[in-house]
């Protein structure tokens, strides 16, 4: 999960990391009374999840709470790079001599972490690297000794820091080497971070992804999670511990296991080629254990998005047998309709695998009318195509 950059900022500040006060806040109003409290020359930062906020425009001085109230109502509501501006970030002005960026990630190709920092901060890092690879230092950071004080220090002279800013760069890489270790993030970047014109080192900006892998070690990120931005069905699915993803098709796909559940996604969009371009809706893999209700929670909220036509339940029994996965579709349907959801969407049913036979027998007597058995995974791609492109 990406964080916005003023619950990034809370992040370094609860680890040390030297920063300029700042109040984040939805409305123009706000942004004039936050602006009033600091007190002096503020930067309204539109808060998105995408970097560039600058350069397009996201990011204005307002000499006093006047202007901060225009340049707020200017900047909320921007579209930056598709992504709507509903918060922006008054904070206080620096005066900055120079800019610097600093950075720590987990490189997955080298198994290890990299610190990567140049003196050539402020724009666009990728541009350094391409341009001027000799400005961007990269050390490796090994996972079990982290950024120690000599690693801080190797680091800074890799980078070529100014001599007289050796103690402020070197506790703040450790500040955010330990927002990585602590928070379990996958990168911390830092960029600007600046020198003031009277020699203090600050975090202007900052980015920070956590790994949500490691999301039940920390309470207190569930509070991160912006619902406004999420899908309502990926919300619910999470609720559910299911694994779905949204995308943007007319099937509705659910399978048991990641590989057929891919598998199905490519042959259903194979298929649909033939009837107008029908492509998947959705990844749902209701993993190993498909009890009853872990199916009805998965067509639940596959039947739930408006844009689904017609579902393909996708299913190879391995530990859990065809007949256990065809009771749950059929007590999945009772458990629907007994909430007074009752399923008009065609469903098509390949089962296959560990007792088929007794699973298709289950499904053929419950004679459900929108419930459709296909043998073969081909098969049932094409028939689920033609049934979602006729209800389109
Ligand atoms: N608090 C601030 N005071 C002065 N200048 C700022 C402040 N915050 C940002 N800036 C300036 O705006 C530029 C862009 O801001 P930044 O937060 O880095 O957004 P982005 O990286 O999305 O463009 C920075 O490089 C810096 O020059
Ligand atoms: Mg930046």
């Amino acid at each position: 999960m990406d964080l916005y950059e003023y619950q990034a900022k809370h992040l370094f500040d609860m680890h040390g990391v030297p920063l300029v006060p700042g109040e984040v806040c939805t409305t123009p109003d706000a942004a004039k009374v936050a602006a009033n409290k600091i007190g002096t020359t503020v930067v309204v930062k539109a808060q998105v999840k995408t970097g560039g906020r600058g350069k397009a425009g996201g990011v204005k001085l307002a000499v006093d709470p006047d202007e901060a109230y225009k340049k707020a109502s200017a900047i909320l509501g921007m579209d930056i790079k598709g992504h709507t501006v509903r918060k922006v970030l008054v904070t206080e002005a620096c005066d900055i001599a120079e800019e610097y960026y600093v950075s720590f990630l987990l490189d997955r190709a080298e198994r290890s972490f990299l610190a990567m920092a140049s003196v050539e901060g402020g724009m666009d890092i990728e541009e350094v690297a391409a341009t001027k690879p000799e400005a961007l230092a990269k050390v490796r950071v090994d996972a079990l000794e982290g950024v120690t004080e000599a690693k801080a220090v190797e680091i800074f002279e890799a980078a070529r820091f100014p001599a007289d800013l050796k103690d402020q760069v070197v506790a703040v890489l450790q500040q955010l080497w330990r927002v990585m270790v602590e928070e379990d993030a996958t990168l911390v970047e830092v960029n600007p971070l600046v020198k003031t014109p009277d020699g203090r080192v600050i975090a202007l900006d900052g980015k920070v992804t956590l790994d949500d892998n490691a999301h039940y070690r920390h309470a207190s990120h569930a509070d991160l999670v912006d619902q406004s931005t999420t899908d309502p069905l990926e919300l619910r699915a999470q609720e559910f511990d299911l694994n779905y993803v949204k995308l943007s098709g007319e099937v509705g796909v659910i399978g048991n296991g990641a590989g057929l559940v891919m598998s199905t996604l490519d042959v259903v969009a194979y298929a649909g080629e033939e009837f107008g371009g029908v492509r998947p809706a959705n990844f749902l893999d209701i993993g190993g254990g498909a009890s009853a209700q872990v199916m009805a929670n998965g067509l639940d909220i596959v039947l739930n998005d408006p844009e689904v036509k017609a579902v393909l339940v996708n299913v190879f029994g391995g530990i859990t047998a065809c007949d256990a996965v065809a009771d749950g579709i059929v007590q999945a349907m009772e458990m629907l309709a007994a909430r007074g959801e009752h399923v008009t969407k065609p469903i098509v049913c390949r089962i296959d695998g560990n007792n088929a036979a007794e699973g298709r027998r289950i499904l053929d007597e419950a004679e459900h009318d929108v419930i459709e058995l296909v043998e073969t995974m081909d098969d049932a791609a094409r028939r689920i195509a033609e049934l979602a492109a006729a209800a389109k």
